[in-house]
């Protein structure tokens, strides 16, 4: 099981005075991306330089290579035939607002892919190593993140989590969902989970889910593995097997079937859904910047002509970015 419950003894926010200072305007009066930014800080703090969550990272550079039937599903720039290589930024990480927590958490992982267009123009791909999330829509996903600030060792039983998870099946199956430790964050499968619409050169539209799987396989620590493993150990070996050769994870899209829900990331669609090759992403470099104070925003809703936000939480995800952005900072 996922160890949500691990986070929240540290909930410090509700003692931390950093956290004051982000809740200025009644909570009424606050658009639903900054609640769920001030929901995060409830269960994590707020601290300096970091995300509110996602905080432990590791930044690395590559290229994106299109594969040939890219262009069959979108005209977007980067999925065309290039006469180079496309640059990419990507940032692993640790699913938490914690900056320290050590990497043999069991919250899942974020992969965060910045490619740079031709043009200079960017676009992200923002994911997670589970295929669905806890919730549908972002407005339960702010109670499920209240309900966990609200459940301290010392809260009474059921606790408010108890409860949320108890009348949310999708939630309590996310949360029990047995996550055994990835040997290297390259040896990860990461999912997009929100809907967008792809539209080819001949105007026809397809919509579909990121999948980013690793070339090597999924490989994940054996039980007695686990307690040997250092606080940074996926810091570290990300580092060390991109200095030994290209770290490659192919880029595909599953595409919706007949029934697909477009706006229910808490379901994942059936595996037997058609997947379209849209290229390889190799991670070829390691980068000094800082593993939990760096000044990179990935947008899941940066996207550029030929991709659009199909599910409305993206809309609320790309607002809520922002909000903790501009707190990392403000907090220093
Ligand atoms: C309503 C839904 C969601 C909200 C409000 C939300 C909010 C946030 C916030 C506030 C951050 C910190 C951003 C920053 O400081 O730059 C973050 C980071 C992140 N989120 Fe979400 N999130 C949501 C859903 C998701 C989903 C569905 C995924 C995966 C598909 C996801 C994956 C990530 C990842 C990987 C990061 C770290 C990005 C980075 O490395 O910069 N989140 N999220």
């Amino acid at each position: 099981m996922w160890n949500f419950l691990a986070a929240v003894p540290l909930a410090v926010s509700l003692v931390n005075p950093t956290f004051a200072v982000a809740q200025e305007a009644p909570p009424s009066q606050k658009s639903l991306p900054e609640q769920i930014v001030d929901a995060f800080n409830g269960v994590f703090g707020v601290h300096p330089g970091a995300r509110a969550n996602h905080a432990k990272g590791v930044i690395l550079e590559g290229t994106f290579t299109p594969s040939a039937s890219a262009a069959s599903v979108s005209k977007a720039a980067h999925l065309q035939k290039q006469k180079t290589p496309v640059p990419v930024t990507v940032r692993f990480s640790n699913g938490s607002g914690l900056p320290t927590v050590p990497d043999s958490n069991e919250m899942p992982r974020g992969m965060a892919v910045k490619f740079t267009l031709p043009d200079r123009s960017q676009t992200d791909i923002v994911a997670l190593s589970f295929n669905g999330f806890p919730v549908a829509t972002a407005e339960d996903f702010k109670d499920f993140l209240l309900a966990l600030g609200a459940s301290g060792p010392d809260a009474p039983k059921p606790t408010a989590f108890d409860k949320f998870l108890s009348s949310h099946p999708t939630a309590k199956a996310f949360v029990g969902a047995p996550k055994p430790l990835p040997v290297s964050y390259g040896t990860l499968a990461y999912f997009g989970i929100n809907t967008f619409k792809f539209t080819n050169a001949s105007g026809v539209g397809t919509f579909g889910r990121y999948q980013i799987l690793p070339v090597a396989g999924e490989k994940f620590l054996a039980k007695e593995q686990v307690s040997k493993m250092g606080p940074d150990y996926l810091v570290d070996e990300i580092g060390e097997r991109v200095r030994r050769g290209p770290v490659k994870l192919k880029l595909l899209l599953q595409v919706a079937g007949p029934g697909d829900k477009i706006d229910d990331p808490s379901i994942a669609w059936p595996d037997s859904r058609k997947r379209v090759e849209l290229g390889t992403i190799a991670i070829t470099k390691t980068t000094t910047q800082s593993h939990t104070a760096d000044t990179l925003l990935f947008l899941p809703g940066a996207v550029v002509p030929g991709i659009e936000a199909a599910d409305p939480m993206i809309a609320v995800r790309s607002a809520a970015y922002p909000i903790s952005f501009a707190r990392r900072f403000k907090a220093q």
